[in-house]
């Protein structure tokens, strides 16, 4: 709860690099996060190194941070609801997009979930194959703006019996 309090989008970084040992632990939130059927359809493109961030800012507004995670679906490898065939593709890089940044938050890093990208930039940019759809970007790096008071939610969200209902609708 303190740590999912205190996350929010920072969409200001500072030039500082993350370094290894956070991002290695970031990564292995993502690796042990949960997938329909465990099939762990994710593939991780990390993005450091300033000719894949400009390749990057082709497609998406990253907001100078000095690290970005590329969270891909691979379309051979995940589960379909049987039923009636969902795709739980989104759900699965969503989940483990969700571990990183709130490991990134615990490790006092600023982060921000992006999904407003052009999808055929990055995969023409990174040379994707045809079964890895680019569903999130992940910005991560220490932020340079202000720091929003982990109350904010008060304000900021709706409350819980907006969202809840009990037994029936
Ligand atoms: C699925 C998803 C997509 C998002 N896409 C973007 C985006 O493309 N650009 C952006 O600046 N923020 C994006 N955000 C951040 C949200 O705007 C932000 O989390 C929301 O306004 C709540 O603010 P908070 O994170 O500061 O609490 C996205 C967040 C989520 C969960």
């Amino acid at each position: 709860m303190e740590i999912a309090k205190k996350r929010y989008a920072v969409r200001e970084y500072q030039g500082k690099k993350v370094e290894k040992e956070k991002l290695a632990t970031i990564l292995e939130a993502g690796r042990v996060a949960p997938t329909a059927h465990n099939k762990q359809p994710q593939k991780l493109i990390v993005v450091q190194e300033s000719e894949g961030l400009v390749k990057i800012q082709k497609a998406a507004n990253v907001y100078g941070a000095p690290l970005a995670i590329i969270i891909c679906g691979d379309h051979n490898k995940f589960w379909k609801r049987p039923l009636d065939g969902k795709d739980v593709v989104d759900i699965d890089a969503s989940i483990v997009t969700d571990h990183m940044m709130l490991q990134a938050t615990d490790l006092g890093l600023g982060s921000v979930w992006i999904c407003n990208f052009e999808a055929s930039v990055i995969k023409t940019e990174f040379h994707l194959p045809d079964n890895l759809e680019p569903i999130n970007i992940l910005a991560i790096g220490y932020g340079g703006g202000k720091i929003e008071p982990a109350d904010r939610h008060d304000k900021t969200r709706h409350p819980l019996n907006d969202i809840v209902a009990y037994e029936k609708l």
